[in-house]
């Protein structure tokens, strides 16, 4: 299909003359292995020969390597190609010659056996007569640019071309002195007062969230002063939903009190954005009594800032060392999760897979996978699948982009319907649960130390 649309679009329109009596056979096509280095394709050079047009498609990929000779080169038209091939490769050759102001056209398919090239389909040489008139060559083609091998992947990026399987869309490694901030944007708001309970503020402050050698730290802080009071975020504030309860607590408030909690939470909702594809994030998970991670993804069509957003959970794993479900399930540190939090009729549904370690993940680094397919999600850590997924897919049919932060509490987090009775400080739906899970803060913030932050070293987004 390609090779047709190649053949007949993409360069000379052509109209394909028969010829029986042809004053030019093309010479056969040699060809070498260059090893490590690719190979090469030549035909050698007769009196007559003005350019050569090579198309080279290796197992039907698309796009096919084209190159434009305009010169023979010690008695050859060559055309070296940075590809590599393996056994059992399928190679398309078609070959384009200009002979004495006439085009020839000869075809061959091949197959790669112990680097040699074994011939399926031998190739007829037939001439070819450019429509007419004006502009021999409409496509303009760089004889020096080399064309990737590329095996398209489903994957889809915000300028919309054609990506190839396997080519990293998306990089950060982290190794800049400071967090790209072009790339990445703080989510800066309070998430008390709603209805998420989450315990914290996120804010852009460097002590929250910030680059050393080669990581990207994201720390909860407890504050300072919890206390009675107006809190104000002014114009830094992102808030979407809700600006006039999440920018600011009022003095005298029904909330009575003032973030126990400063976090951060960065995204690339900006700058970056895919759809179907593979994310790794090799990171080490915050340990501490109520906290949580976010590494996440989330459509475009939402904010960080959204409530209830659908979300495609990368991984997580409860700070808690030691945490029961009421079914006596251990929902520690050490059970790890993966998968999609949606919510039709404005109710959390969740499609998760986990695997259950010996370890808090947040001991040491891990790498976490989501690989994202149209009809499939897989889960892995490190270098093991834990889950694959096929429902609830169609719940993600845009591009979504990358959110990392560190939470605490949260009322799907840490639902008291699913948690043992009375281990948490506070519950969810009572009007003041930062009050008690501040007054609390002897049970939980011992817990909290050097190992409560989020440290990512990198993470990488592939096609798929
Ligand atoms: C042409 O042949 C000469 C001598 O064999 C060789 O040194 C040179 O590298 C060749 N040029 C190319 C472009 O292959
Ligand atoms: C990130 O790190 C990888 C592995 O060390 C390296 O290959 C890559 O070039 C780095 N990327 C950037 C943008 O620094
Ligand atoms: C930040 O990221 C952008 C886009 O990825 C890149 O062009 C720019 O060079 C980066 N800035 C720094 C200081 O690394
Ligand atoms: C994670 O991936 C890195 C390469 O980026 C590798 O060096 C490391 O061994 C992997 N870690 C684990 C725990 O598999």
């Amino acid at each position: 299909m390609c090779w047709k649309t190649l053949l007949c679009c993409s360069l000379w329109l052509l109209l394909l003359k028969s010829n029986e009596n042809l004053a030019f056979k093309i010479p056969s096509i040699d060809f070498e292995m260059l090893h490590e280095l690719g190979f090469e394709v030549s035909i050698p050079d007769e009196p007559g020969m003005q350019r050569v047009f090579y198309m080279l498609q290796i197992d039907d990929n698309c796009p096919a390597l084209m190159d434009y000779i305009t010169e023979s080169n010690n008695g050859s038209w060559i055309s070296r190609q940075k590809t590599s091939l393996q056994n059992n490769d399928k190679l398309q050759i078609s070959v384009l010659v200009q002979y004495n102001d006439e085009i020839y056209e000869k075809s061959e398919t091949r197959v790669i056996i112990n680097a040699r090239l074994l011939t399926t389909r031998d190739g007829r040489s037939q001439s070819i007569t450019y429509p007419n008139g004006e502009g021999e060559c409409h496509a303009y083609l760089s004889p020096q640019k080399q064309a990737k091998r590329c095996k398209p992947a489903q994957s889809i990026v915000s300028s919309s071309r054609q990506t190839c399987q396997g080519e990293l869309l998306f990089e950060d490694n982290f190794s800049e002195a400071q967090l790209n901030r072009s790339t990445w944007k703080h989510d800066i708001r309070q998430r008390m007062y709603h209805v998420e309970e989450e315990l914290v503020a996120f804010d852009d402050a460097p002590r929250n969230s910030y680059v050393k050698e080669g990581y990207l730290h994201i720390v909860p802080i407890v504050a300072s002063e919890v206390v009675e009071g107006s809190f104000k975020l002014g114009d830094r504030c992102t808030a979407v939903e809700s600006p006039e309860q999440e920018c600011n607590i009022a003095q005298g408030s029904f909330y009575s009190i003032k973030p126990p909690v400063f976090s951060a939470q960065i995204h690339t909702r900006d700058s970056f954005s895919f759809k179907y594809g593979k994310i790794v994030v090799r990171a080490k998970l915050p340990k501490g009594d109520w906290l949580f991670p976010y590494v996440m993804l989330q459509p475009v069509s939402t904010y960080a800032e959204t409530h209830y957003a659908k979300q495609l959970r990368v991984a997580y794993a409860r700070g808690n060392s030691h945490l029961q479900s009421n079914q006596q399930e251990d929902i520690s540190g050490s059970h790890l999760y993966g998968g999609m939090v949606v919510w039709p009729h404005g109710r959390a549904m969740q499609y998760l897979k986990d695997r259950l370690s010996k370890a808090h993940y947040g001991d040491s680094f891990h790498n976490y996978t989501m690989i994202w397919q149209r009809d499939k999600i897989t889960l892995m850590v490190d270098e093991e699948i834990y889950g694959e997924l096929y429902e609830g897919l169609s719940f993600f049919n845009e591009k979504c982009f990358i959110i990392f932060g560190v939470t605490v509490g949260g009322f799907l987090n840490f639902d008291d319907s699913v948690l043992a009775k009375d281990v948490k400080p506070y519950l969810n739906r009572e009007p003041r649960a930062a009050l008690s899970f501040w007054q609390q803060r002897d049970t939980w913030a011992p817990t909290w130390g050097k190992h409560s932050s989020m440290i990512i070293d990198y993470v990488r987004v592939y096609a798929e």
